[in-house]
């Protein structure tokens, strides 16, 4: 068998796993959860579940993938020979990525038909409510979802067919510094808006009444969901990881631009939403029909509409890349296919799920799961239950399972990195992250 690919520099790393990382979920989902929820408050929260589970479990997924060199199957078999069980957190980290990456490319299909209609200058003049009629429309059309799902699943497996060097590192290396420079040009158009400190006043005044433990729970999801934890995205990614990289460092990189992604995105949103009197909260209408036609009010308008719809094709352009790597790689070191093959199997399966997700959001509908349309069962039975036990029990197989010696040994680049802060690192994974997940599962429960 040829070696394995790995990236080429800590950029590309940084890069690549940031952009699985900064997705549809900051742009729109961060901002809107934290002004439901208490704003600063719910930030600080926030804050405090990257640091204490959320960096934790990124170290330990990079451990397990670069530890293994595999797939997330493959990387529990290789570690745990002896107890073949462990491997089904890699069976359902794969299986849960479909999951994702259909709905994901349900939304993504939105934003590519976004992306068309600001090209043509579609939503110049037009009132909210024709804007939301059209977006309820376009849930009920069958076709046009269809086709521009296609276009978005068709760049993604180009991306992925070229490799992890030439593929996923080439392109996230251009596409992230885009992303954020688009990001900064929205925040200062927003930042001079005439009721700008209003916007941010919601968005980031503390108001620790709500810190409920559903806010806990929502957190925790918002959180795993946002570094693209427990499902072993990043054990694939963790793989490519060159054997000299400080894996602390490109984890706590990758925290941080996520969060900060997520700051900026509601820094462009709130101050937008307020001076034009809109109450920011509900998410896919925020993005698809509120926005457009506030940019519409904008001077500059249609640059702004425009690039904004951009950012969110490249936002959710490189999350599902990592997303549906998991599976290729799965397919090419368990079954023996080619990636080309592994890539479009992949690719065909991901765009039936998603087309049924699709279409379950048509009016009358079949297509439900438990009163809840496909699309939405899809949404909640991953990001609220498989992935955070997804991380729940990788994080107890560091902890518990793996040698704590051989952790180390990977941890420190085979001792040439201190131990020390690495060991409370040590400490973290084993106790305070289990007990701390543990806990906010069974608030939800209690709820
Ligand atoms: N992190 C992405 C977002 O914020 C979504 C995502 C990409 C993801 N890859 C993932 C979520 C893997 C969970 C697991 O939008």
């Amino acid at each position: 068998m040829s070696k394995k690919e790995s990236f080429g520099s800590k950029f590309g790393i940084i890069a690549a796993a940031a952009g699985s990382a900064i997705g549809l979920g900051n742009i729109y989902r961060f901002p809107c959860e934290a002004g439901a929820n208490g704003g600063g408050a719910f930030f600080i929260v926030y804050l405090g579940i990257v640091l204490l589970m959320g960096l934790p479990l990124m170290v330990s997924e990079f451990v397990i993938g670069r530890r293994s060199g595999k797939n997330p199957v493959g990387a529990f078999k290789a570690l745990a020979p002896a107890s073949k069980s462990w491997s089904g957190i890699g069976y359902m980290g794969v299986f849960c990525s479909f999951l994702i990456l259909a709905f994901y490319c349900t939304v993504a299909g939105w934003t590519i038909d976004s992306l068309g209609k600001s090209i043509i200058n579609y939503y110049h003049g037009l009132d909210k409510d024709t804007i939301l009629a059209d977006f309820n429309g376009l849930m009920n059309e069958t076709w046009q979802p269809i086709l521009s799902e296609g276009i978005f699943i068709f760049i993604t497996a180009f991306v992925i067919i070229k490799g992890v060097k030439q593929g996923i590192e080439k392109y996230s290396k251009i596409l992230m510094p885009v992303l954020f420079g688009i990001l900064i040009v929205l925040a200062i158009k927003s930042l001079t808006l005439p009721k700008a400190a209003e916007g941010i006043g919601f968005f980031l005044k503390p108001d620790f009444s709500k810190i409920t433990g559903k806010v806990l729970i929502n957190a925790l999801g918002q959180a795993f969901f946002s570094l693209s934890l427990g499902m072993g995205v990043l054990i694939t990614y963790g793989s490519y990881i060159a054997k000299n990289d400080n894996l602390t460092s490109t984890a706590f990189a990758v925290c941080v631009s996520d969060t900060l992604i997520a700051i900026l995105a509601g820094i462009v949103i709130f101050p937008a939403a307020f001076t034009f009197g809109i109450q920011p909260e509900a998410g896919n209408e925020l993005a698809f029909v509120t926005l457009p036609m506030l940019f519409d009010k904008m001077a500059g308008g249609y640059f702004f509409c425009l690039i904004f719809f951009l950012l969110l094709t490249i936002a959710a352009l490189t999350s599902s890349i990592s997303l549906l790597e998991a599976p290729v790689l799965f397919l090419t070191e368990e079954l023996h296919l080619s990636r080309k093959k592994a890539t479009i199997y992949s690719a065909i399966a991901t765009f039936v799920l998603c087309v049924i997700s699709s279409e379950s959001l048509h009016d009358g509908t079949p297509l439900k799961i438990f009163g809840f349309s496909v699309f939405s069962a899809l949404d909640m039975i991953s990001s609220n239950f498989l992935m955070t036990i997804g991380g729940l029990l990788t994080i107890l197989f560091i902890g518990w399972k793996m040698k704590k010696s051989d952790f180390m040994d990977e941890y420190t680049n085979g001792g040439t990195i201190s131990m020390g802060l690495r060991k409370i690192m040590y400490f973290i994974i084993r106790f305070i992250a289990p007990v701390a997940i543990t806990i906010i599962l069974i608030t939800q429960f209690m709820k």
